[in-house]
């Protein structure tokens, strides 16, 4: 017997499910807890479930209805390991990413993929080379086992400065690629990434380079593309993708990379076996399915961005173009303070990234949530 919505709450009960939810409401995201390395307790800073969270670039909608039909079927299974299932998770992602099951490594979310990377292709001799900012966790990694980190600063339009990434990595073993870069937001298109692999395939040959591509379904540039066709030949580039953006699963926890066979195998020693668990395995394989729900996600995200930034821009401030389902505003003042201001009034944005310590980055959350979002911008940035 599948488990219907109803016997599932009948399971756990209603007093349970309200017990459970509440602190996955007001917890703070993921994303932001990476980010503190575990110094800070997770902590339920919005204390009720009307706060807005936009601190973590999560999907606000969550996952579909073919998907959390799927999950809760799993239910099912749960008492099984997913090895099998996860196999089949892999043969329809390389059906629908045109490579073979050996090309994809799956991953307790696209974090997994990104330890495997720094754990695999760094060491104290050979360096980590990362842009500044940019999602911090390879960094940490790299930190934790020795290996040095060099990070080279953005642009002035906080762009990655391919260039001087190119340089730093002569002798590096890993470079990390965030395109879309987390936390600018700005995007590159597929000639000036194929001409850094190019570059770097002469000046460098030896260095791996990840393209960690978490946020490519909401790209809108349209001179951005996929590096997914170079990993297919060249050894050296692997793409990271994940469930937890534009699926809506990243309290679920799968993500996965595709490369080269020869890639995916230098990694795979060092992966947790069953890392993705079967509820996830069965979310990810209805999300899949579902590209008409894809779709919807991607307007919605693209009207509340566009409802955003047009907040920011009549309100004087400038904002980062911004190809993901967050934005970075140079909103001229400490972002902290700002941070500080908006979590007292219910607003979770996301935390400081210096060097850009007078940007602030935002989460796009539903149209209902930016509206009454800009609401408090508009009273903390008028008060500051
Ligand atoms: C650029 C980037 N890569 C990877 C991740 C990790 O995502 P997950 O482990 O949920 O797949 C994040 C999370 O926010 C991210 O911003």
């Amino acid at each position: 017997m599948s488990v219907s919505r109803r016997s599932f709450m009948k399971v756990v009960g209603a007093g349970g499910v309200g017990a459970f939810a509440m602190p996955l409401l007001s917890a703070r995201g993921a994303e932001a807890a990476i980010a503190m390395r575990g110094r800070v307790p997770l902590e339920a800073p919005l204390g009720s479930p009307s706060g807005i969270r936009l601190d973590s670039n999560e999907n606000p909608n969550g996952p579909g209805k073919a998907v959390l039909d799927a999950v809760h079927s799993a239910f099912d299974v749960a008492n099984r390991y997913p090895g099998g299932p996860t196999a089949a998770l892999v043969a329809q992602i390389a059906k629908a990413r045109g490579v073979a099951p050996e090309n994809v490594i799956m991953g307790c979310g696209s974090t997994e993929i990104l330890h495997l990377a720094v754990r695999a292709f760094t060491s104290p001799a050979k360096a980590l080379v990362v842009a500044s900012p940019t999602f911090e966790d390879p960094a940490h990694v790299a930190e934790a086992i020795g290996s040095p980190v060099r990070s080279v600063p953005v642009t002035g339009a906080l762009k990655l400065d391919l260039d001087a990434m190119a340089e730093a990595a002569r002798g590096a073993g890993l470079v990390y690629l965030c395109n879309p870069n987390n936390p600018t937001a700005t995007v590159h298109g597929a000639q000036a990434v194929n001409d850094f692999i190019r570059t770097l395939g002469r000046t460098s040959p030896a260095t791996t380079i990840l393209v960690d591509e978490a946020y490519h379904e909401f790209v809108e540039d349209p001179s951005y593309a996929t590096a997914i066709p170079v990993a297919m030949e060249n050894p050296r580039v692997f793409v990271a993708r994940t469930f937890s953006k534009i699926y809506g699963l990243a309290g679920m926890r799968i993500g996965y990379a595709i490369g080269r066979a020869e890639t995916i195998k230098a990694m795979a020693p060092m992966k947790i076996v069953n890392s993705t668990n079967m509820l996830a395995v069965a979310g990810a394989m209805a999300a899949l399915g579902d590209t008409a729900h894809i779709e919807r996600e991607r307007k919605l995200n693209h009207d509340s961005k566009v409802f955003t930034q047009q907040f920011f821009e009549k309100a004087g401030y400038k904002v980062i173009p911004s190809d993901a389902n967050f934005m970075m505003v140079d909103i001229r003042q400490d972002s902290t303070k700002f941070q500080e201001a908006c979590k007292a009034r219910g607003v979770l944005v996301g935390r400081p990234f210096p060097p850009l310590t007078t940007h602030a980055r935002i989460s796009v959350g539903t149209m209902d949530e930016m509206q009454r979002a800009t609401e408090i911008f508009k009273r903390v940035l008028v008060t500051a």
